[in-house]
């Protein structure tokens, strides 16, 4: 007799299309009913790759076909087109020529360290071999070259003759960011059409070497940033960064929710500043305890990382000096190498990465 917990696990074998993670712990699952043999499954999902649906609800009867479903509806709800979708239909957004995964961090709230998250998954993955690179698209206030020490970016940065914008490196890696070209112009007084604009551009006018995966630095909020983002060009996944306090992960839910609009899949919540580790490696709590944890679980997302409070990080943060430079080794570090394995399984990369420690430094 098949109960809705089997189902529920079956389910939980159920990839989604092009990434390792299964499609329950995406969050997309909606509703589950059981009676006698018959099964009835629905999903909400969004995305611009119309090949999804059919490939899930074949993946999906498959699956409960060997579970012992008799029979099984398969309901696939896309959700309402956005009014910016209108203004620029799906089949404009394009994949990144010669880039394999474009990861978003996002959150809902500013200063809760999506840029040192994201700085420091990128240097994470790039431990493991695999070819990144760092797009900061907060065009309200790019951090991302103070954090990767390329403050005077705007002197180097190159064009191509085709207007295409020439990555810098730092650590190895390819990066760009609005900070290179805002100059002294004050984007936070922008207006939706032209930040939307600019974002477009921004994100398909990078010549990027191969890579593996993009990681790209949001500002915080669900305004037009990660809209126009998501409807220029393919985004694969989308980590939610949160601090422990129950105000920011209400702000972090909310950015859960877009993006799953925005038909990019939630690869899940990292909890940043979770505990404070003082000198003598005891940890303590000021900032709360259990936010990520209660928000994963609300909005049916994985808690994939918890990353410590480390005075360092915030002095080298502001030296240029991320954590998996100035302590590989250390508790940050530990958390970032395990958040870069996560990912990279979520996006079925481990295969193709061998760990290469010349990236290491
Ligand atoms: N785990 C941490 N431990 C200590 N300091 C941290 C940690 N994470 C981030 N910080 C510090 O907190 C500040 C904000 O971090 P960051 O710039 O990464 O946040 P953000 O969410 O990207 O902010 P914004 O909303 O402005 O984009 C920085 O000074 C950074 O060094
Ligand atoms: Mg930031």
């Amino acid at each position: 007799m098949l109960t809705e917990a089997a189902v529920r696990a079956a389910l939980a074998e159920v990839p989604y299309p092009g990434l390792k993670r299964d499609i329950v712990a995406l969050g997309l699952v909606r509703s589950i009913a059981v009676r006698n043999d018959r099964v009835h499954v629905s999903l909400r999902i969004s995305t611009a790759r119309e090949d999804v649906p059919n490939r899930l609800r074949e993946a999906i009867g498959d699956r409960l076909a060997r579970a012992g479903a008799v029979r099984a509806e398969i309901q696939i709800l896309t959700p309402e087109p956005a009014a910016s979708t209108q203004a620029l239909p799906a089949a404009d957004r394009v994949r990144l020529p010669g880039v394999g995964h474009v990861i978003a961090v996002g959150a809902g709230k500013g200063g809760v360290g999506k840029s040192t998250v994201a700085v420091n998954l990128a240097l994470a993955l790039q431990d493991l071999g695999l070819r990144v690179g760092v797009l900061d698209a907060d065009i309200y206030g790019p951090s991302v070259p103070v954090l990767m020490g390329i403050e005077d970016g705007a002197r180097h940065v190159r064009m191509t003759e085709q207007h295409q914008i020439i990555p810098l490196q730092a650590f190895g890696m390819p990066v760009v960011s609005f900070g290179f070209f805002l100059g002294a112009k004050s984007p936070a007084v922008w207006r939706g059409p032209l930040v939307g604009k600019a974002v477009k551009q921004f994100a398909r006018g990078v010549v990027w070497p191969e890579l593996d995966v993009l990681v790209v630095d949001l500002p915080p909020g669900t305004g037009d940033v990660p809209l126009s983002l998501a409807e220029a060009i393919e985004v694969d996944g989308a980590l939610v960064v949160t601090t422990p306090q129950r105000l920011s992960t209400l702000e972090a839910g909310k950015a859960i929710e877009m993006f799953r609009k925005l038909g990019v899949p939630v690869l899940g919540v990292v909890e940043n500043m979770s505990e404070a580790i003082c000198g003598c490696g005891r940890a303590s709590h000021p900032f709360g305890q259990g936010g990520g944890a209660a928000l994963s679980e609300k909005l049916e997302c994985s808690l994939l990382a918890r990353v410590p409070f480390e005075e360092r990080t915030v002095i080298g943060g502001d030296a240029g000096a991320p954590a998996m430079i100035y302590d590989p080794d250390g508790a940050s570090a530990l958390v970032f190498s395990g958040l870069a394995r996560t990912v990279s399984d979520a996006l079925g990369l481990h295969a193709v990465a061998s760990p290469d420690p010349v990236h290491a430094s």
